[in-house]
């Protein structure tokens, strides 16, 4: 397995891979890697002759008050975990070299960012899209793998694919849960052992609002109250920062349960924040 942490040779590696026919599948990351990622990571091989994973805390992506500095680390353990899932090049950039001194472009996605996380973490799409165009720019993949967990990332930066005429088939990968239903994240690793039971609530929730979906309840307050109760009663102390139930495809708020409903929602746990999400019909 190759590893590479500059941009120039990234760049040539990829410009060989592709004058040898070689198709290449892009799994983005900022590391600290789980098995959600490693699903990426193995139906990417499945998709093309050559998997590059990238590892980079993105830092323009975090707020001034959000987790950059704490982020959880682990490179060691990351390219062990990589080259076991069939990983053939990880692409380990320094912050530098991704924003030199003078770096100004930044790629706005418009509407589809106005909403959701996009409201409560102001600028935090415009980062990621910009870091993923760049990776997009550098390692130019046939096909580009994003995970369902983080879905509001993933139709959006399915937009820009679409808008700035990428040539890359764009996958989105389903969830992957840890036994008791809660969304694998890097995240996760904040919490104790106690902290880290309650943390299931977001889970029993959305779990709580397909039931009632399935049931034929189509009063989203009702739903909403249910699934805030089912918080509380496992977590206390949670502060939900929102329930929203938008279309899958345009994000747009929806007035009632109906085909291509998708329920996500924020939540701080003991000072993490979590996200998850569920289509509910
Ligand atoms: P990160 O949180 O490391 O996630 C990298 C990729 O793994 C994303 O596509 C995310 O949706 C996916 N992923 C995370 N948890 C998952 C789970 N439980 N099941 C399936 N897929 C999961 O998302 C980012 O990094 C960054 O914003 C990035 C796109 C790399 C840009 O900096």
């Amino acid at each position: 397995m190759k590893i590479i942490r500059s941009v120039r040779q990234m760049q040539s590696h990829c410009r060989i891979l592709a004058a040898n026919g070689k198709s290449i599948a892009l799994v983005p990351t900022m590391g600290f890697l789980h098995e959600g990622h490693l699903s990426l990571i193995r139906k990417a091989g499945k998709l093309c002759d050559r998997v590059i994973t990238s590892i980079f805390v993105n830092p323009t992506q975090f707020a001034a008050n959000e987790d950059f500095s704490r982020y959880p680390r682990d490179e060691k353990s990351d390219l062990a975990k990589i080259k076991k899932a069939g990983g053939d090049v990880v692409f380990i950039p320094k912050a530098k070299d991704i924003y030199p001194d003078n770096f100004q472009t930044f790629v706005d996605v418009q509407k589809l960012t106005r909403t959701l996380e996009g409201n409560v973490r102001p600028g935090h799409f415009l980062a990621v899209a910009t870091i993923v165009a760049k990776l997009f720019n550098i390692t130019r993949p046939d096909v580009a793998i994003f995970g369902m967990k983080d879905y509001q990332q993933a139709i959006v930066l399915k937009q820009m694919t679409s808008d700035l005429n990428y040539p890359i088939r764009f996958v989105i990968a389903p969830t992957v849960r840890e036994k008791d239903g809660l969304a694998m994240s890097s995240r996760n690793s904040y919490f104790t052992t106690e902290q880290r039971k309650e943390a299931v609530c977001l889970y029993r929730a959305l779990r709580r609002a397909k039931v009632m979906a399935s049931e034929n309840i189509s009063d989203l307050n009702a739903i909403r109250t249910d699934m805030e109760r089912v918080i509380k009663s496992i977590c206390p102390t949670a502060e939900i920062d929102y329930i929203a139930f938008t279309d899958f495809e345009s994000l747009e708020p929806l007035m009632t349960i109906r085909k291509n409903c998708i329920c996500s929602l924020a939540v701080r746990l003991f000072n993490v924040r979590l996200i998850d999400n569920m289509k509910l019909l």
